[in-house]
């Protein structure tokens, strides 16, 4: 294991190197949600520095690093995929995954082509569960298809969009399904060397990724595979496919421009395929089961299932795995059971770089397609709900305050623009409202983020605003004069 940083021009870029874990209060939209039920943990959070966003405990929102609760984990699927063993926790060694048919599937992969193995991902219509649902299988045929060698193959375990602990517990509980599916992943494009880039704010699973590790060294499984883990320091940009490959470099993690596409030019300028956590750990059931059986899961262009992940506001916070296509409304009444705490005000779902769901757009299906066209995304699939103690004018205050502070500084409207819209924001939260002017400069803020961000970090924060100043209307009429 070793830090992402090195040297004081890359170390001056995050906000937690050298910084312990110890007491530290979670600044999240989760805890920001729930900020209520214990306000006096919230001022503490807003007054540490520097912040800590998301410690992926969002069931027991307002939390902190001493929170040591564990979530409810349920599967709601036909098949249970992504959370085979995380319900249970019956495959947290290797020995455990093994007696369960762990390491069947890498096996299974080395006894067909490369190309059967791509085959069966592309068949499956399994779609990237990161953010952005690009297929797959696309993904890994373009690597494949590159002739330039080495190859990298790197797991996104950064997660750091708040609301969502899936990754974290599929970890923490299963670490050896990841391993096993970039082991696959790799033989399939033909890589040897791999990279599995995990938060700092998940040491429960640094230590268990450490330990199956040296497992599966100590048992020769992975040939001449070589996986290295590489911890973030405390920055959410460095999720971004980019920004996470400069990181591994021991550059200052700003965002590259893209063309070139990793798959092309990643890594060390070698193709290198990246991929989330979640849409890895689908792969050795795909191998094993059949592309098909996973195709017919799902619905329309959203195959297979999904973990959601419930804030505590919800009467049952807690990881489920759903199948696509149900509608919001039944992971909102039924799988949470509503909100213990009254009448759900809004729905963030996928982190805070997508649009808002207002509760009219319930009904909407749970798909990719189906939630953009109200404006919302799947994203990683982190669902906070807001309850009626949450302004909107704070929430969006919230965001921007995230926002200026996680932005990687290269695009103007980014770095400064981001910093000026909270300022703004806040001055409305206290009752001061927007002149004419300050109103039009805030639209033109939010114009340039959405049309020049070189990253989905400062076009999600346009969409965010974008989302509650037109849903939320009414309510943030007094804001501006
Ligand atoms: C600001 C920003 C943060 C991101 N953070 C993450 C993250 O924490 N984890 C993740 O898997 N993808 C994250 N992504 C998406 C990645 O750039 C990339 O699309 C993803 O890792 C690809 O894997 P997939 O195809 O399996 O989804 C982020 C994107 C942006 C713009
Ligand atoms: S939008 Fe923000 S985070 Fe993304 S590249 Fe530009 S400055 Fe960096």
């Amino acid at each position: 294991m070793r830090p992402a940083q090195t040297g004081p021009e890359v170390e001056s870029f995050y906000s937690l190197s050298d910084v312990t874990l110890d007491h530290r209060v979670c600044r999240g939209t989760s805890c920001f949600a729930a900020k209520q039920q214990n306000q006096e943990r919230w001022r503490m959070a807003m007054s540490q520095w520097p912040p800590v966003y998301c410690l992926g405990k969002c069931y027991a929102s307002p939390s902190s690093t001493e929170t040591l609760d564990q979530p409810h984990v349920e599967v709601c699927s036909k098949e249970a995929i992504v959370l085979m063993g995380v319900v249970d926790q019956s495959m947290v060694d290797l020995a455990s995954y093994r007696s369960h048919g762990g390491y069947e599937a890498l096996e299974t992969a080395r006894q067909h082509t490369s190309h059967w193995v791509i085959e069966q991902v592309d068949r499956s219509n399994l779609r990237g569960r990161g953010g952005a649902g690009f297929p797959a299988g696309k993904k890994w045929m373009a690597v494949a298809n590159q002739t330039i060698l080495p190859k990298y193959v790197i797991a996104n375990a950064d997660e750091g969009d708040h609301g969502s602990y899936i990754d974290r517990f599929i970890i923490e509980r299963v670490p050896h399904r990841l391993i096993e599916a970039l082991a696959i992943s790799a033989f399939a494009v033909g890589a040897d060397k791999g990279y599995i880039y995990l938060r700092k704010e998940y040491p429960v699973a640094q230590s268990k990724l450490e330990i199956a590790l040296s497992e599966v060294k100590s048992a020769g499984i992975l040939g001449n595979f070589e996986i290295e883990l590489v911890i973030g320091q405390g920055s959410y940009v460095c999720g971004e496919e980019t920004s996470l490959l400069n990181s591994i470099e021991h550059r200052r993690p700003e965002v590259r421009a893209r063309p070139p596409f990793p798959t092309e030019s990643g890594l060390f300028h070698c193709p290198t395929l990246i991929n989330n956590v979640e849409t890895l750990s689908s792969i050795p059931w795909i191998i094993l089961h059949g592309s098909e059986a996973y195709a017919n899961l799902g619905f329309s262009k959203s195959r297979g299932t999904k973990a959601i992940s419930l804030n505590s506001l919800f009467n049952r916070p807690g990881l489920y795995e759903v199948e696509f296509g149900i509608p919001v409304r039944t992971i909102v009444e039924e799988i949470g059971g509503g909100l213990r705490t009254g009448d759900i005000k809004a729905l963030m779902i996928g982190g805070p770089i997508v649009g808002l769901l207002h509760p009219s757009e319930f009904d909407t299906l749970f798909g990719f397609e189906e939630l953009r066209q109200v404006g919302g995304a799947i994203g990683h699939g982190g669902i906070v709900a807001f309850d009626s103690n949450t302004r909107m004018i704070d929430l969006l205050t919230h965001e921007f305050e995230f926002g200026a502070q996680e932005s990687c500084g290269k695009c103007t409207p980014c770095r400064h623009g981001s910093r000026r819209i909270q300022n703004l924001l806040s001055q409305a939260s206290k009752g001061q409202p927007l002149t004419s002017r300050e109103e039009s400069e805030l639209r033109s803020i939010l114009d340039a983020l959405r049309r020049t961000s070189l990253c989905g970090h400062g076009t999600g924060l346009s969409v965010l605003a974008a989302s509650v100043l037109e849903k939320f209307s009414e309510e943030l009429q007094p804001c501006f004069m």
